[in-house]
């Protein structure tokens, strides 16, 4: 844990405001003020009826096996498959001709895909990848843009029960190779390259360059042609997706597992350098999936064409974009470019283009639509919307205002979510329909789940009072475990509060009892709602041959909430080298790229600051909080705890002249 953990709770937002749902909007509201009843009455009977959303192959007799915490079982002896429940029931239903997906890509271009087409296009991405050798288990990497084929090679392996490890487009090779080999994936379903910002960017070249180096287990790579450049080949290790397709059938049997059975890993960062593999398994994590999307966004299958911005390289892609919707018959919207290309209005047209109803996505995006002004939006018609959702940061409340008026025509309840990697899905919201929302809180845990702010001590807080977030009850989509190593699991998530599971961000209770969350703990920081850790971009600076030893804090930043700033000291010896390369005012940038290449463009620090000295404990821990102060242009804080005080007016000296 940081030395700086919970501050400035005395600071938040003293908010008062809020807005009851409108009449109409309650009248034909999904969720129903008895879920919070039910649940409180029996926790368990109440989620064994929300699996009933789910069509189980073999019925589960017991709901929750929690004998062994934290390893929890939820319907361990039922039996059912993912992608059977997110695709072939609705067409066995007499859903095939609705709309699955409608896919846009950046160029403006769009094609549509019908749950029966979606059965047939995953029913032969199984079948090629069963003849690839991916049987029952085998766990498979995905890197693909955000384009249908990603949705149909995360349902093609849950169709075979390979749990699938997405790993999201932007990451660099560096990122890939460490995801293959800690997974040890057997295929790597990848495309040639992707469009971003109007241009084509290659996208083989990294898998390529991942299996240099490493990937032993890797026997295939399936290849998605999507910008038609020409890639280099390695025969009988890559396949052409296209040229797979052709001969394969659109029938397949999908593989009944049990609800235990590992449905993904997906990798986010913790507080260490290495990212954690966060292993969700079917039955449980499906059921919340589905109930949590169905009743936060309010979702008729009938009639809404639903839209989450995220992508699938993220947890939100794998919740609300894959499962949670197309369990529940949704028809979509996926799009493959950035909100900007070719111009700032470019997702309000979308909305306008498909009529949008549901709409989810992040603060960092508001605050750049506020940014860009709203005579943006106002150029589109919106007036198909009706529920407004953000996730990934807290959301401040002038975005939110300004997300209710501008986009949301005053009319549209917002649902600011809260949850993470980790939860499998959405925990603390308000409820459309039944909350008075608040401008900034999650405010409540759905129903089904318990979760409390308590101090230091452990316990639970008064109204008025902060701390930390604990979940106190099991949940159905909670992770199982981190891949490969249940130590990790336990002491990161179960040990500091015995009994709890421990979410690593700082909460409040306000007077009424709702939630507020005020940002993470520990060294994890939230950049445009994805997360990084000081440790993982630490690691990256020093494998530069230049770089003797560096500081990362996320500093405060008014759109992406977060960006990170490095404190970097050079080697020693190192002088020439660099003088070659341009002299140390070109230092900053080069190490930026190398961040950038060594974990992707997200991961670049904002600044680089070269520094002579990083202040420490007398322990030798680096005090995160003063530098933060510096990144942040405040008065330095509290410098009794350093090992030498004089690091900062050092720091503070180097630094002027610099900045
Ligand atoms: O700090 C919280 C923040 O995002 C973290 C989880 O990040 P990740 O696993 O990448 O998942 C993001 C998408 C679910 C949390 O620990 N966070 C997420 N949603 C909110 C939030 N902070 C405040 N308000 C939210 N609604």
């Amino acid at each position: 844990m940081s030395d700086d953990a919970v501050t400035g709770i005395e600071n938040l937002s003293q908010e008062t405001r809020t807005f009851s749902p409108p009449s109409s909007f309650v009248q034909d509201a999904v969720a129903r003020p008895r879920l919070y009843e039910e649940a409180q009455r029996d926790r368990e009977a109440f989620w064994a009826s929300r699996a009933h959303l789910l069509s189980w192959k073999k019925k589960f007799t017991e709901v929750l096996d929690w004998s062994n915490p934290p390893f929890a079982r939820w319907f361990a002896d039922g039996t059912l498959n993912a992608a059977y429940n997110c695709v072939d029931r609705h067409v066995e239903a007499g859903h095939g001709k609705q709309v699955a997906l409608l896919a846009e890509y950046e160029d403006g271009s769009d094609a549509s895909f019908t749950y029966a087409e979606v059965k047939d296009e995953i029913s032969r991405m199984a079948n090629v990848l069963q003849d690839l050798g991916v049987t029952t288990g085998d766990r498979v990497a995905i890197y693909l843009p955000m384009v249908p084929e990603a949705v149909f090679a995360m349902l093609a392996c849950a169709r075979i029960g390979a749990p699938h490890s997405v790993v999201f487009g932007g990451f660099s090779a560096e990122a890939l190779r460490s995801r293959i080999e800690d997974a040890e994936a057997k295929v790597v379903i990848t495309a040639d390259g992707q469009n971003r910002r109007g241009k084509q960017l290659p996208l083989k070249p990294a898998v390529d360059a991942a299996l240099a180096g490493g990937g032993e287990s890797v026997k295939h790579v399936l290849v998605v042609r999507r910008t038609g450049g020409g890639v280099e080949w390695t025969e009988g290790r890559d396949v052409w997706w296209h040229e797979a397709r052709e001969n394969a059938s659109t029938e397949h049997e999908p593989v009944f597992v049990e609800a235990e059975h590992p449905l993904f890993i997906l990798y986010t960062s913790g507080t260490t350098g290495k990212p954690k593999g966060i292993v969700h398994t079917t039955g449980g994590y499906l059921t919340q999936a589905a109930y949590t999307h169905r009743n936060v966004f309010d979702l008729k299958p009938k009639t809404d064409v639903y839209w989450c911005t995220a992508d699938v390289g993220w947890i939100t892609g794998h919740t609300y974009v894959v499962y949670g919707p197309m369990a529940n018959r949704s028809t979509q919207v996926i799009y493959e470019g950035t909100p900007d290309t070719p111009h700032q209005g470019r997702w309000w047209e979308i909305v306008e283009k498909y009529g949008v109803t549901q709409f989810y996505s992040s603060p960092t995006a508001i605050r750049t639509a506020m940014k860009w002004g709203e005579d943006i939006p106002a150029k589109f018609d919106l007036s198909s919307l009706r529920l407004l959702g953000t996730v990934g940061e807290a959301i401040n409340p002038e975005a939110w205002m300004w997300y209710r008026r501008v986009i949301g025509a005053d009319r549209c309840p917002i649902v600011d979510t809260w949850w993470q990697t980790e939860t499998g899905g959405i925990m603390i919201s308000p409820l459309p329909g039944i909350t008075d929302t608040k401008p900034g809180s999650a405010q409540v845990p759905l129903p089904g789940i318990s979760v409390d702010v308590i101090n230091d001590a452990g316990e639970s807080v008064n109204n008025g009072e902060g701390g930390y977030l604990v979940i106190t009850e099991p949940w159905p989509a909670m992770l199982r475990g981190i891949w490969g190593d249940p130590e990790r699991f336990q002491d990161t998530y179960w040990s500091r509060f015995p009994g709890a599971y421990f979410a690593g961000d700082g909460a409040k209770k306000d007077e009424d009892g709702d939630i507020w969350l005020l940002g993470r703990v520990d060294d994890v920081m939230n950049v445009s709602g994805h997360r990084l850790s000081t440790m993982e971009i630490e690691s990256a600076l020093v494998s530069h041959e230049w770089v003797a030893e560096a500081a990362v804090v996320g500093a405060s930043d008014d759109t992406t909430g977060q960006a990170p700033v490095a404190f970097v000291i050079l080697r020693s010896g190192s002088e020439e080298a660099i003088a070659e390369a341009g002299g140390e005012q070109k230092v900053p940038e080069l190490l930026r790229a190398h961040v950038g290449a060594e974990i992707g463009p997200i991961a670049k620090p904002k600044k680089v600051l070269l520094v002579s000295e990083l202040p420490k404990t007398r322990s030798g821990k680096i005090m995160r909080r003063l530098l933060r102060d510096v990144a942040e242009n405040r008065e330095v804080g509290d410098t009794q705890t350093l090992a030498d005080a004089s690091v900062m007016d050092l720091i503070q000296q180097g630094l002027s002249g610099k900045r």
